[in-house]
């Protein structure tokens, strides 16, 4: 699909070939791949420019992934979905040169929103390494309850590592449980988005 939102701070819009170079130097660092499943380390030029040659626009809206656009810096990461066993699953990644300013928070919110509005999912699956623990705040805040424990193969560890499992259902999300979440409701503005 070829959504972008607006969010109050930055803008969410299709990967573009133009990414690749940025998409690899961020990757590219243990402290980002290691707190991933499905990334390899060292991550190349060429894993980049592969992994953006499959985002076809034809993708089902549950494959739908954004790149994080900031205004003045340019590409920063990438927040998208996929299709699980149990239904779909929400990852996202930031660049460490942009950690701790509020903007994974800001970007999972906005995908979010528009990912319930665009879908009749009742319930959105993800979860954390065990050590990851920002990620996991993030989770928490934006209503995400855990579920159990489970093993996940992370790619660039080579090793299987415990990981968390929570998911989001629409009517928690909905209840907007964390009052720090003021842009709430009006976070994205979907610029060409398809209703269902
Ligand atoms: C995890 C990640 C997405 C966080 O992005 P970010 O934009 O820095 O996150 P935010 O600033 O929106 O929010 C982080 C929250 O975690 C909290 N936090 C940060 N480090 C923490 C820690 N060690 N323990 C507990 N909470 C922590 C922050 O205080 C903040 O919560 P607050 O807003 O209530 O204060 C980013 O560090 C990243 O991409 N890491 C590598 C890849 C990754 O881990 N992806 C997620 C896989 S599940």
């Amino acid at each position: 699909m070829n959504i972008t939102l607006r969010t109050p701070n930055f803008t969410l819009r299709p990967a573009q070939v133009g990414d690749a170079e940025l998409i690899a130097r961020y990757l590219n660092d243990f402290a980002v791949a290691g707190n991933l499943a499905r990334v390899p380390f060292p991550y190349h030029l060429s894993d980049a420019k592969a992994w953006l040659g499959s985002r076809k626009p034809s993708l089902p809206v549950e494959e739908t992934n954004f790149s994080i656009d900031l205004p003045g810096e340019g590409f920063a990461g990438h927040v998208g979905f996929h299709m699980g066993p149990q239904g779909p699953i929400i990852g996202y990644w930031l660049g460490q040169p942009f950690w701790g300013r509020g903007i994974m928070t800001e970007a999972v919110l906005a995908s979010l929103e528009w990912f319930f509005d665009v879908t009749d999912a009742d319930t959105i699956y993800s979860g954390v390494f065990h050590f990851n623990h920002a990620s996991l705040a993030i989770q928490t805040k934006l209503g995400f309850t855990q579920t159990g424990r489970s093993t996940l193969l992370c790619l660039a560890r080579g090793a299987e590592v415990e990981h968390i499992d929570t998911k989001l259902t629409r009517a928690r999300f909905q209840q907007n449980p964390d009052p720090v979440l003021q842009f709430g409701n009006a976070a994205a503005e979907s610029l060409e988005g398809q209703k269902k």
